[in-house]
């Protein structure tokens, strides 16, 4: 592997993956390290330059955390960039001031002003506008700085050398209109050559899997005796989606028949999913080498679990045993060795299980403790970089602009109210309804997933002159890029027109919401 440019100091802002991402679209590979793994490394490489991350911590709470021992700030070694968080803690560690004043904190959408003739801001508007996330700020610099950019307060900031940087709002996320410009701009300035591409992305996954699957020194884990080099099969969990699918296809050619794909047919599939997995995922799959794929009908047992439950994390814990126990009895049919997973940087940090992030939601397939060795291949990447990599393997349209669904599925889509057979087929055809409407009106493209959801608010209406006491369902279509942050697609209004009829022809359905509310604060899916 190439040497890391690039350090991301994680303190654990939900943005902190989107940095890594955000770099890698330009071009540049980046590594994320909790600051208590950096000391070591920092021993061991020599990179160009350092990111310091947000964090949901105010740099003046006991326990905040603190810069590594190690890190030279000084801008000597390496250059500096501290984000949010990374700017304050700069900020407050070379004498400058943090405060938290009432009437400057910025939740969301911002306009800054800049000072264009810094590197860093080249090229971009003097006005712009950009996402910002902070109740700190800095409010007095530390000796040798400058503010570079405001908005209200110190929006930016710089020493004399140009090598030391601190923004107070986030130019990895896709909000932040020229955010790009400026990453490239520190790029640019701290000499970062581009080293990344999907080719050798799909080489390093093959290889990564492939060392471990085949190392010759068994770990506890791999049940062989020292020295054997175990020819175990590996378990893939295949949705039909364009992560698992296109792990399958990356794995398929190096693992050959030690590759066991398996599908779940868990009961809260969309309408055709299932025959569409069954026709399209196995033969794409099949033209890629793979020779072993099984679709298991679990429908009834995952119904019956998560029915027991209205609870949102309750249903989430109820559907994530069901599918473990599922897993366990295949890994224990083919006598695996591993099972390996095509998880995302968004859903291992939406589940808290990356350096210091707060969990939002448990994703139905991380964090699970398997009694095999379990591999992530995809842990540090996000969505549209997985599209990439299917592109670059040639798997079909179908899959690769595919819009993401939940692996617990329309379950997640019953809220305040209990799961049950028939609530799944209401929901079902509630959003086929909806999804041919996009469809007829050439929309589809325009929005990133769809939520038809049941909600739990039954009302009174009236049908056919007669009163009717009945169900509520929510519409809801966001715009994103990487899940990590969305806005609400905005229906015309001869749309909103044509939905709600269509979903009131059903007879127990009374009235239709509209959900306009961006992540944050709400997530894409209702629970
Ligand atoms: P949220 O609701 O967290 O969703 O904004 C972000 C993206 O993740 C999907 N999602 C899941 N995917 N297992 C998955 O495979 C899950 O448990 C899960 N929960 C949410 C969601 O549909 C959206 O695309």
């Amino acid at each position: 592997m190439k040497d890391i440019q690039i350090l991301i100091v994680d303190y654990g802002s939900q943005y902190t993956l989107v940095i890594g991402r955000s770099l890698r679209e330009l071009g540049v590979r980046s590594l994320i390290l909790p600051p208590k793994k950096v000391d070591q490394w920092l021993k061991e490489n020599d990179p160009k330059t350092v990111i310091l991350s947000g964090s949901n911590w105010s740099v003046h709470n006991e326990g905040a955390p603190e810069l590594p021992k190690s890190l030279d700030i000084t801008g000597k070694k390496y250059f500096i960039l501290g984000v949010c968080y990374g700017m304050q803690l700069l900020a407050h560690k070379q004498g400058g001031k943090v405060a938290r004043p009432h009437d400057h904190r910025e939740y969301g959408p911002a306009v800054v002003t800049l000072d264009t003739t810094h590197p860093l801001f080249s090229g971009v508007k003097e006005k712009t506008e950009v996402w910002a996330s902070h109740g700190d700020t800095v409010s007095k610099l530390p000796k040798g700085f400058r503010s570079i950019a405001v908005s209200g307060g110190i929006a930016a900031m710089s020493d004399k050398t140009n090598r030391v940087l601190g923004i107070q709002f986030h130019p990895e996320v896709a909000d932040t209109k020229e955010g790009k410009k400026m990453l490239q701009n520190f790029l640019k300035i701290s000499g970062c050559k581009k080293d990344w591409n999907p080719e050798d992305l799909i080489r390093e996954i093959q290889k990564e899997v492939l060392d471990i699957v085949t190392s010759p020194k068994p770990s506890p884990d791999r049940r062989g005796k020292k020295g054997e080099v175990i020819k175990q099969k590996v378990i893939l969990g295949v949705s039909g989606g364009v992560d698992s699918t296109t792990l399958a296809a990356i794995l398929a050619p190096v693992l050959k028949d030690r590759l066991i794909c398996v599908a779940i047919d868990t009961g809260g599939l969309r309408a055709g999913e299932l025959s569409e997995l069954k026709a399209n995922t196995g033969s794409a799959l099949g033209k890629n080498g793979l020779k072993n794929f099984t679709v298991i009908d679990a429908g009834d047992e995952f119904i019956k679990n998560v029915s027991t439950t209205i609870d949102g994390e309750e249903k989430r814990a109820r559907f994530r045993e069901v599918y473990k126990k599922i897993f366990e009895e295949q890994i224990a049919k083919y006598n695996a060795g591993f099972i390996v997973q095509g998880t995302l940087a968004t859903d291992i940090i939406e589940s808290g299980k990356i350096g210091e992030s707060a969990m939002i939601k448990t994703h139905h397939n991380v964090g699970l403790l398997w009694k095999v060795e379990d591999l992530h291949p995809f842990r540090n990447l996000f969505k549209y970089e997985v599209r990439e990599l299917a592109r670059t393997l040639k798997l079909p349209p179908a899959i690769y602009e595919r819009n993401p669904f939940p692996g617990p599925g329309l379950y997640l889509r019953i809220v305040g109210t209990p799961v049950s057979k028939e609530n799944i087929t209401l929901v079902r055809e509630a959003d086929k309804t909806v999804s041919d409407i996009l469809k007829k009106h050439k929309i589809t493209k325009d929005i990133s997933q769809l939520i038809v959801a049941l909600i739990g608010i039954n009302s009174v209406g009236v049908k056919g002159d007669e009163r009717v006491y009945g169900h509520s369902l929510a519409v809801r279509a966001v715009q994103t890029v990487d899940f990590m942050t969305a806005k609400s697609y905005y229906f015309p209004e001869e749309i909103i027109n044509e939905i709600t009829s269509a979903l009131t022809k059903h007879k127990d359905i009374v009235r239709v919401f509209f959900d306009m509310t961006p992540k944050p604060p709400a997530t894409t899916e209702f629970e």
